[in-house]
């Protein structure tokens, strides 16, 4: 149960202030009554709610899919730099929502959206093993030896371990596919100067069940599907 000053300011639409009013006028509706007070409390599931005659989309949760281009840091404020969050409409940014991980600034693709917390923890957490794939470009031809050492897990120049990791060469070997089971600081560019090598493109395709919707361009964006929200494990 939530109050309905907290889910219909979480809209992004209305402040609690002006919540407090439009109930005081009679504006809202819970179930086909005026609402008795803003404290009143609901289940947003059960529930149904108008405000003067529309319903606004009270979901607890709002999940967003981004595709990040580069550029553009994964950070919900930054004084000098344009953020990701800066790439939404007012009503969504202020809906408390924040990157799941990061993509470094020059990085792009795949990047989720939440003010769900406990997903972001579940999906971050490296007990979940959840998955990552990104396509990356490098300055040489990659080979099957690259390939052997991310399975057997690179040991970054400062000595951290990483875990095995798949590695799949395309093409002419300066493309390939990259999967990660953890997430550490710039890990892939890392792992690829520890073979040698640099990176000078890098894009994440997937995250868990979560698939970059290929009609996205850079900086475009949009709400997940039920569908994505119950396979990622969010409330949708
Ligand atoms: N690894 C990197 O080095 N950078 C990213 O943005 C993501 C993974």
């Amino acid at each position: 149960m939530e109050r309905l000053d907290k889910l219909l300011a979480s809209t992004g639409r209305w402040s609690r202030r002006e919540v407090k009013s439009l109930v005081k006028e009679g504006r809202v509706l819970v179930d086909g009554v005026p609402a008795a007070a803003p404290e009143q409390k609901l289940d947003p599931a059960l529930s149904r709610v108008l405000v003067d005659g529309e319903e606004p989309d009270i979901r607890q949760y709002t999940y967003v899919m981004l595709h990040k281009p580069p550029g553009v840091l994964s950070a919900t404020e930054d004084a000098r730099q344009e953020t990701v969050l800066d790439l939404l409409p007012p009503d969504l940014r202020r809906r408390g929502l924040f990157p799941v991980g990061r993509l470094d600034k020059d990085s792009e693709g795949l990047l989720l959206l939440t003010n769900d917390g406990d997903l972001a923890h579940r999906l971050l957490s490296p007990k979940k093993h959840v998955d990552k794939v990104y396509c990356i470009r490098t300055d040489r031809p990659l080979t099957a030896e690259d390939a052997a050492a991310f399975a057997a897990g690179i040991v970054l120049a400062d000595g951290t371990a990483c875990r095995p990791a798949g590695l799949e060469v395309l093409g002419d070997g300066t493309e390939a596919l990259v999967t990660l089971h953890e997430g550490k600081f710039h890990q892939i560019k890392r792992m690829i100067a520890s073979r040698s090598a640099a990176v000078c493109r890098l894009k994440r395709l997937s995250m868990g069940t979560l698939v970059l919707d290929a009609s996205l361009k850079p900086g475009e964006f949009r709400l997940l599907t039920g569908e994505e929200v119950i396979k990622i494990g969010g409330k949708p």
